[in-house]
Order: structure tokens, then C-alpha cells, then sequence
């Protein structure tokens, strides 16, 4: 309506000057990809470090056939999430540990990182240039996915000679069809998603192509997702395709340990703190898949999923069901915990939100 976003008029975040909404169905927002107005890019030579990035009008990028993500998967990705406000202001959620967590990644993928600040920085200025994309309060949010890759041409399998780091956003709503109501899964007794010594603990693109197999067979069994187990001793909860577990039992509630086979989960680590202030006793184990049996709920945690309640759970044949189709009492209250906080509707004590 009249607004030119064709010139790179970004809004600082002191200017009052809100843009107008974009104009698309806000009500029904899944989680599927939406192109918004700019992205950010920077690149640099393997060796170096990255220095400076820009934005840029969202489009797609040139890579050579022979870049060393295409041909060997040399990437990594991120996720979180920006959210409006009731004042106004855009919230960010403890972008710092998006940061370091790609920083880690990098570490083991022999890729140059940006710096936290850089990380940041970069974040900040794509979510205020696609300030139109933010879902108003209450219908989602506006996902963000950084992207590290290996961009430079490589045919002998080495690291890239040249790299990019790159961030574009997405409105987004519920992550599972099912929205908030439980979701169902299916323990995979044949594939694992991660092996010792392996990258199952960092952010790597390669991860996930990888589950896709076991997650269409699930759903083509009408299952939501897929339960991995881990891959020594075939009896250990590792994680759901695309999020972490947690398993409640009376007052206690335990998830799988980090032990390089499992996905270190911002939302994971946020959601052991919130419930020990709520008065939970948190163990991070080893969670025997025998422990769904007896368990009071169980639930699914990430930045894309936030938390989701499973109903049940099938593992050879034999399906447990949790809360009788509805919401389980811990589950509600950790998640209304949590994205009080992420949406600024509760004081932020443990200093997680960065407001733009
Ligand atoms: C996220 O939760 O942000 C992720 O990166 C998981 C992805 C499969 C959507």
C-alpha cells in the first residue's frame, strides 16, 4: 500500500514508524516457507574471518555446481523465532546461544563462523527489514533460519575455499498439523538419526535429510513423526526428526542427556531451567525407552515445534497413550511458562529476551 520496499529503507530500532502489516492470511499460518522482502549475506575466504554483510532483496542465490555444500553437505543451519509484542516491541529469543551453537558447529565442520556479535547484529537487521512479515500477537511468529555453508567450488572432497553465511525469515504458526493437540509417534527400530563420533550434536544440514525416510514412513502409517533410538545400544530415547524429548514421571522430569548424539536445543535448555524454577526436579540421563511404559506424559521441545504434548507413543507394535487426547498438566504449564516469556507477557528474570 504505497510503501516502496523496493529501496533498502530499513527501520532503525529507534524510528516509531511501524510498517504496515503484509497483506496475507494471518490466521492460518502453518509452518511452510513464505519469501519475505530481504535477506542478509556475507561471505568470506576459508582462512579468513567473516567481516562485513548486507542485506539484500530476498531472491535466489548463485552457487557453483561444484560448492562444497551441494557435493559433500559442508552446511549448517539455526533456528529461531521473533516475536511481536502487545507494546509493539519485537522480541528475540536468547539469540546469543543460536550464536554459539553455530560457532560449535563450525568447529567441527571446518567452517569459518561469524562472531556472536556479527551473528547477532545480522539477525536484528533482517527481522527489522522484514518487520511487515511478524505475525501480530497471538498468530505465530516470524521464524528466522540462518544458513553457514560452504560455498566455494570443491571437486577432491576438502573444505570449501570460500564461504556464506546467509539469514532469511518465514511467518510461521504451529509447526505440526495437529497444532497444539498431541501428536503421535513411532519409535524407529530400524534407522538412527545419529551415531557416536558423529554430528547428531551439531546443526548440520545432513542430519536431517537423513531422518526423512523413517518420518514419511510414519506419517504414511498416520503417525506424526518419528522416536529415535540410539544407535549402540538400541534402547535409548535419543530425539523426535525435528525436536528434543522429555518424559515426565510424578514430579520428575527427565530428557536424554548431550552426548554428542543429541541436538543441544535452546528451547531444551530454556525449558530444564523453567522447570526447576517451577519446582521440578530435571534429570538429564540416559531415558530407557522401557520408562514410556509408566510415564505420566511426554513431550516434544524446539524452536520450530515450541512444545508440542504427544498422545502416544508405538514402539514395536505396541502403542502407550498419555493424557487421555488432551494436554497433560506439566506439559501446560511448562509451555505457558515458556512462551509467556518468549512473547513478553511475563517478566524476563533470567535475562533471555533481546528486544529490538
Ligand atoms: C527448529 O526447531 O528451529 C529446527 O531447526 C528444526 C527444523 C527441522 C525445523
Amino acid at each position: 500500500s504505497g510503501k516502496n520496499v523496493d529501496t533498502l529503507q530499513v527501520a532503525s530500532p529507534s524510528s516509531n514508524v511501524v510498517p504496515e502489516l503484509a497483506d496475507i492470511d494471518w490466521d492460518n499460518l502453518g509452518f511452510e516457507f513464505m519469501s519475505t522482502d530481504y535477506m542478509y549475506m556475507m561471505k568470506c575466504s576459508q582462512g579468513e574471518n567473516f567481516s562485513k554483510g548486507e542485506l539484500q532483496r530476498f531472491g535466489n542465490i548463485q552457487l557453483s555446481p561444484s560448492a562444497g555444500i551441494l557435493n559433500y553437505g559442508q552446511g549448517l543451519f539455526e533456528g529461531l523465532k521473533a516475536y511481536r509484542k502487545y507494546d509493539g516491541n519485537i522480541l528475540l529469543f536468547r539469540p546469543e546461544e543460536n550464536a554459539l551453537r553455530l560457532r560449535m558447529g563450525a568447529e567441527r565442520m571446518c567452517m569459518p563462523s561469524p562472531t556472536v556479535e556479527q551473528f547477532v547484529e545480522a539477525v536484528k537487521e533482517t527481522v527489522l527489514a522484514n518487520e511487515r512479515w511478524i505475525p501480530p500477537l497471538g498468530k505465530g511468529s516470524l521464524y528466522i533460519r540462518p544458513l553457514l555453508m560452504g560455498s566455494g567450488a570443491v571437486l577432491g572432497l576438502a573444505p570449501a575455499p570460500e564461504y556464506t553465511f546467509l539469514i532469511y525469515v518465514s511467518p510461521v504458526g504451529n509447526y505440526f498439523k495437529e497444532g497444539l493437540a498431541p501428536i503421535h509417534l513411532i519409535v524407529e527400530t530400524e534407522m538412527h538419526r545419529a551415531t557416536p563420533g558423529g554430528t547428531g550434536g551439531v546443526k548440520t544440514i545432513g542430519n536431517y535429510a537423513g531422518v526423512l525416510k523413517a518420518q514419511s514412513a510414519a506419517k504414511a502409517k498416520g503417525f506424526s513423526d518419528v522416536l529415535y533410538l540410539d544407535s549402540v545400544h538400541k534402547r535409548y530415547l535419543e530425539e523426535v526428526s525435528s525436536c528434543n524429548v522429555f518424559v515426565v514421571k510424578d514430579n520428575v522430569i527427565a530428557t536424554p542427556s548431550i552426548k554428542g548424539t543429541i541436538l543441544p536445543g535452546i528451547t531444551r535448555k530454556s525449558i530444564i531451567d523453567v522447570a526447576v524454577s517451577q519446582g521440578y526436579q530435571v534429570e538429564e540421563r540416559f531415558v530407557a525407552v522401557d520408562e514410556l511404559l509408566d510415564a505420566d506424559e511426554v513431550f516434544c521441545t524446539g524452536t520450530a515445534v515450541v512444545i508440542s504434548p504427544v498422545g502416544s507413543i508405538t514402539y514395536l507394535g505396541k502403542r502407550v497413550s498419555y493424557g487421555r487426547d488432551g494436554v497433560g498438566l506439566v506439559s501446560q504449564q511448562i509451555y505457558s511458562a515458556l512462551t509467556s516469556l518468549q512473547m513478553g507477557l511475563t517478566e524476563d528474570n533470567m535475562d533471555w529476551i533481546v528486544a529490538l
